[in-house]
């Protein structure tokens, strides 16, 4: 499947966490070119609505052939789960996510472009070597997005 290097997958996220996100952007907490000029054109009810649509999906991971949880960056199970599958309603899934994408998140949080309480700190304290490998730990998971029945 070709898929957008810059965008994450959101199908099976928690409804929490993409109806926060939305509500950032278009408030103006989180800024994206593109997201923000979308969610300004949503009102509240519609930012819920489609949050409920992705929510609705279930994300299925699978670990890479060779490796086991054990191998998976210990400074991020905990919320990310090791498979990149969230533990936590308002933290999004990591697995599958292409390793740009999440680089570029992580150094976002690190520049201090993109704010969190958590993710602030724990970001401030990788180095760029650290970053790409968590990044490629995640973005190494399979993911498949299926409907829930
Ligand atoms: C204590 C919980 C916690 C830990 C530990 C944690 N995170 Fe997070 N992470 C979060 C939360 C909560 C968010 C949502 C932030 C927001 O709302 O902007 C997040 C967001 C992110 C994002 C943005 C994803 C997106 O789709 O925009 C990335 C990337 C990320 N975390 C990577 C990591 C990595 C890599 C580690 C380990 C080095 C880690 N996190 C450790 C809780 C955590």
């Amino acid at each position: 499947m070709r898929r957008s290097q810059s965008a994450p997958h959101i199908g099976g996220e928690p409804k929490e966490y993409l109806e926060a996100q939305l509500m950032a952007f278009k408030t103006g907490t989180r800024e994206h070119e593109m997201m923000s000029v979308v969610t300004a054109g949503l009102s509240a009810q519609q930012i819920s609505d489609v949050a409920a649509w992705y929510a609705s999906h279930k994300a299925v991971a699978t670990l890479a052939e060779g490796v086991s949880e054990d191998d998976a960056p210990q400074a991020c199970v905990s919320c990310h789960g090791a498979d990149g599958i969230s533990v936590l309603l308002d933290a999004p899934n990591l697995a599958g996510e292409v390793n740009i994408y999440i680089d570029t998140q992580l150094k976002a949080f690190r520049l201090g472009k993109r704010k969190h309480e958590i993710m602030s700190e724990i970001s401030a304290n990788l180095t760029d070597q650290e970053i790409r490998e968590v990044a490629d730990w995640y973005s190494n998971v399979q993911l498949e997005i299926e409907p829930i029945e």
